[in-house]
């Protein structure tokens, strides 16, 4: 178990937000820092929207505020906390200053985690006098119901201190998947990204709108997804003989042009569509409420997978 109780939280918007209710939600003492100070009363707004979701997949009973504490100051934030986790904005130079920052303020023993969604620790540790206790720790949104953690090591992080943010992860109800090298997307969103570069290509030269391709995934492999990932799925594709059925029919179509990779120019035109198509999908829900529907369904579907997990690991 981690002995790990108190945590500072450094950038509180989208994924910052959900790292503090996860750690409220499993009693940790958080400390939370955003260099705009007004998101403190979103962050509130936030957690209470978020806690009944958050109580009905953890099991908890009550919310406690008492745990948590947003400062003004990235000095005071530090001060007592064991495990740091940053989550401000994705840039390299921006969190290559900010793991500077928190190197001189941070005690002596805390691991110091990046929420980054692909950047290389090895660079925004760069400037931080503690490298050797700098990770990766890459969540998935929303945090406070997602358990995957992507924990990457830079090039001079210790085994000791990634084992300490493994048992910390696991003390917050989260799968950690060690990353063996830094690699710039990491694992998960490399994968996320090839999707996302062919579905621009696709509604950039027409052939479908973002709410078509959204179906095309939430009806098929999407239902698929959450119980197995695509290996195991093209395993059951081969039929009785699996993978080696599966290679023989469909590897010759790896040399057909069906995928691009690089990602098309982020024009004006290309922009529009992916605006003017997701606000469609909105069909007038604000994000909230969308969320809310969201969060409920992954609180039953984590459940009813808990089941069928089990079978098969
Ligand atoms: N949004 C996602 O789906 C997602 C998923 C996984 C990881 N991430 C990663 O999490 C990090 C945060 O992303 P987000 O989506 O929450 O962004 P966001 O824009 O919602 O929040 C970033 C916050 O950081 C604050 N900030 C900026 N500079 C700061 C500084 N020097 N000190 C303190 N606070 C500062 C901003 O005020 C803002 O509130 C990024 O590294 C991103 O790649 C995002």
């Amino acid at each position: 178990m981690s002995s790990i109780k108190k945590v500072a939280i450094i950038g509180t918007g989208v994924i910052g937000a959900g790292w503090v209710i996860r750690c409220l939600a499993h009693n940790k003492i958080v400390y939370a820092f955003d260099k705009d100070i007004n998101l403190k009363k979103n962050l509130i707004l936030e957690i209470k929207r978020t806690w009944p979701f958050v109580k009905n997949l953890f099991n908890k009973k009550k919310l406690n505020l008492k745990n948590f504490h947003f400062f003004t100051s990235i000095e005071q934030t530090l001060k007592e906390a064991d495990f740091i986790q940053e989550c401000a904005t994705e840039n390299y130079s921006l969190k290559t200053k900010l793991m500077s920052t928190i190197g001189k303020y941070a005690k002596s023993n805390s691991i110091i985690s990046s929420s980054s969604s692909g950047l290389l620790p090895t660079r925004i540790y760069s400037k931080c006098k503690n490298p050797e206790r700098g990770i990766i720790g890459h969540p998935f949104n929303p945090v406070y119901l997602l358990p995957a953690v992507e924990i990457v090591p830079g090039k001079r992080t210790t085994r000791k201190n990634l084992n300490l943010a493994r048992k910390f992860y696991k003390s917050i109800s989260m799968n950690p998947i060690m990353v063996k090298n830094e690699l710039p997307g990491y694992l998960s969103d490399r994968l996320q990204e090839a999707l996302w570069r062919e579905g621009l290509h696709i509604i950039n030269e027409g052939y479908a709108t973002t709410e078509e391709l959204d179906r095309a995934i939430e009806d098929g492999p999407g239902l698929r997804w959450s119980l197995m990932g695509t290996f195991l799925t093209f395993h059951l594709a081969g039929g009785k003989a699996g993978m080696k059925h599966m290679l023989e029919q469909f590897g010759p179509a790896l040399k057909l042009p069906w995928t691009k990779l690089k990602a098309p120019k982020l024009s004006k035109k290309l922009s529009s569509r992916l605006i003017s198509g997701t606000r469609n999908q909105a069909k007038g829900k604000s994000v909230a409420k969308i969320s809310n529907i969201r969060d409920q369904y992954l609180v039953e579907i984590q459940k009813l997978r808990k089941k069928y997990e089990k079978k098969l690991r």
